[in-house]
């Protein structure tokens, strides 16, 4: 499994290229997306977000895409969101401002285009005001991205029931008990069905962001901003060791 991954990344990733790469050209001329938001709320893991939102903000540095861009953090308190677990007593994490409260956002009428739910410490303490937003905000976007544990609160707002998803690997049958209608896949990095994309664990994050920018922007601009970050990406959606070494089977 490990030596076949290995086989694998290495012929992802050539050695040199005969020139350094360059900014390649967007090449889908349909509308982009504008409005970006992401959900936070107390434990919520930082890289689940920001992985994603990450590599999302390079993307509009580097294509210049960044003038008609948006964003929002979205919560349910207009309060510094905290990545420390409600459930714990630990003092230690750091906060993100919010910009918006999903009251504020639902009521606004304003538009959303991509949102981005993030797995965390507490989701389940989330679920009950972050999965009413999700199901009330999901007729606005063209996609919502889900990383970890964020697919099991966007499960309970309904609209993965009967869809392909994934979630991460660790205790498995006990995270998609939680969801029976879900058809949860494993062995899977992320699973891509219709405007739902999500995510594995939290690393998979960088893998998911770049190969739905490369289905929406081209995958000249994923592989671009996968050279930048350097990073080891798997292209394959299926190639997954941590499916083995946690035991999930779909
Ligand atoms: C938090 O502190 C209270 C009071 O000391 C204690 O009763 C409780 O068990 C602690 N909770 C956790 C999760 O450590
Ligand atoms: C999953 O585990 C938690 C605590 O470990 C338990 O409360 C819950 O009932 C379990 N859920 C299912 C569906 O097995
Ligand atoms: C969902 O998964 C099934 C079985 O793996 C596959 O046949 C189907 O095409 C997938 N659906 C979508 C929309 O990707
Ligand atoms: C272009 O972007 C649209 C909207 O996100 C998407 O539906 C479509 O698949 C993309 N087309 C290409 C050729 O990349
Ligand atoms: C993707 O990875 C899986 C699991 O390692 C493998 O069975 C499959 O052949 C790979 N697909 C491609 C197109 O390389």
């Amino acid at each position: 499994m490990r030596v076949s991954t290995f086989v694998t990344l290495i012929s992802a990733i050539p050695v040199a290229l005969s020139t350094p790469p360059q900014l390649p050209p967007i090449s889908n001329t349909s509308a982009l997306p504008v409005h970006f938001g992401v959900i936070v709320y107390p434990g919520f893991v930082f890289l689940d977000a920001f992985t994603v939102v990450d590599v999302i903000n390079t993307l509009s540095v580097e294509f210049g895409l960044w003038p008609n861009m948006r964003f929002e953090v979205i919560s349910e308190k207009k309060a510094p969101a905290s990545t420390i677990p409600s459930i714990s007593n630990s003092t230690f994490g750091q906060s993100v401002v919010v910009t918006s409260t999903y009251d504020e956002f639902i009521a606004s009428n304003k538009p959303l285009d991509v949102l981005i739910v993030p797995g965390g410490y507490s989701s389940r303490s989330a679920i009950p005001t972050a999965a009413p937003f999700i199901k009330a905000v999901y007729p606005r976007l063209q996609y919502l991205l889900t990383v970890c544990v964020g697919a099991l609160i966007t499960a309970q707002a309904g609209i993965l029931d009967g869809r392909n998803a994934t979630v991460s690997k660790s205790n498995w049958a006990n995270k998609t008990a939680r969801a029976p209608n879900v058809n949860w896949k494993a062995p899977a990095r992320w699973v891509a069905d219709g405007n739902i994309w999500s995510g594995s664990s939290t690393a998979s994050g960088l893998d998911l962001v770049l190969a739905w920018i490369g289905h929406v922007y081209g995958q000249p601009v994923s592989q671009y901003l996968g050279y930048l970050y350097e990073f080891d990406r798997a292209d394959n959606s299926t190639d997954d060791p941590f499916s083995g070494i946690w035991e999930a089977v779909s």
